[in-house]
């Protein structure tokens, strides 16, 4: 059998919409073998083991690429990645769907075309691109081509995923953004996410703060979150070094320094055990082999 390892990650990192992501060590473990007929998916809810399943679309999408005739597929799954959390769940199924399809179909295409299929599927590169190579990524889209480049983000950074027991919907959380945005609204971004790459690069961490800030969803998505604004505000005066929504959220990501934040566990976590939602923290590291 084929194994594919897949990490969860965390895309946008405040400011950077749909480009920005990094890889987190939590993985989801995904197995493939063609077998003679039929489809057969184990390790997941019943309603998802069939033909609409996300890792099988993503294998099937790859098969037609590279033109192979899979007599039938076998998938186990064994997921550790939260659903529906902001975490990359449904990158980490693409992109192990389309691997585990490439090695079935005697490894074709390259990494390249790897990332550019699993673009398509996703929509938008930020998560797919960490799910796949590792590491925080800037990855763009550029006539159906995908531009990238590794962020090397300095050593001494922790992330805690403050993750909720709902669920919220990509689709929905995209939904309640605006179609357009004030001009100064664009230089607010630019100007974050600038600020946040070189921060991160220089390890000067005192800006994240202030470069995590963002103005193209994260007001907007906020409203969805039943606990978001006191959650932040508490990260804050823990003096947690930077705080934004992970991807479409609901997990909401705070960055401390790996050393001196002995007690930030435990005080957050027994802040958001007074929320009337139940929230869990994960202390996170950067993943940097991908899948
Ligand atoms: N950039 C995407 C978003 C990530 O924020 O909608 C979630 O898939």
């Amino acid at each position: 059998m084929i194994k594919v390892r897949v990490p969860a990650t965390s895309a946008n990192i405040g400011p950077g919409f749909d480009c920005l992501g990094v890889a987190l060590n939590l993985y989801n473990i995904f197995y493939f073998e063609e077998i003679d007929k039929g489809l057969i998916i184990e390790g997941c809810h019943e309603e998802f083991s069939n033909e609409d399943n996300l890792i099988y679309i993503s294998m099937k999408k790859c098969f037609e690429k590279i033109g192979y005739k899979a007599k039938g597929i076998k998938i186990i799954i064994k997921d550790n990645i939260p659903v529906s959390r902001g975490l990359g769940s449904s990158a980490a199924c693409i992109v192990g769907g389309v691997i585990g399809a490439n090695e079935i179909a005697g490894g074709v295409l390259s990494q390249e075309e790897i990332l550019n299929l699993a673009t398509e599927i996703e929509g938008h590169p930020d998560n797919v691109a960490p799910a796949l190579l590792g590491g925080m990524t800037v990855a763009i889209q550029d006539n159906n081509n995908i531009n990238y480049s590794r962020i090397n983000v300095a050593k001494g950074l922790k992330f805690y995923a403050m993750i909720p027991d709902f669920k919220l919907s990509t689709k929905e959380s995209r939904g309640v953004l605006p179609k357009e945005i004030p001009y100064k609204d664009g230089v607010f971004n630019v100007g974050r996410v600038s600020l946040l790459i070189t921060a991160l690069t220089n390890g000067e961490f005192n800006l994240l703060r202030t470069a995590c800030d963002d103005r193209l969803h994260q007001n907007y998505r906020g409203k969805l979150i039943d606990g978001f604004d006191e959650i932040k505000k508490k990260c804050e005066d823990l003096s947690c070094l930077g705080v934004f929504l992970s991807g479409a959220g609901p997990t909401i990501m705070a960055l401390l320094c790996e050393d001196g934040n002995e007690n930030f566990y435990i005080e957050i976590q027994e802040f958001l055990n007074t929320l009337s939602k139940k929230w869990e923290v994960k202390s996170l590291d950067i993943d940097f082999v991908g899948a």
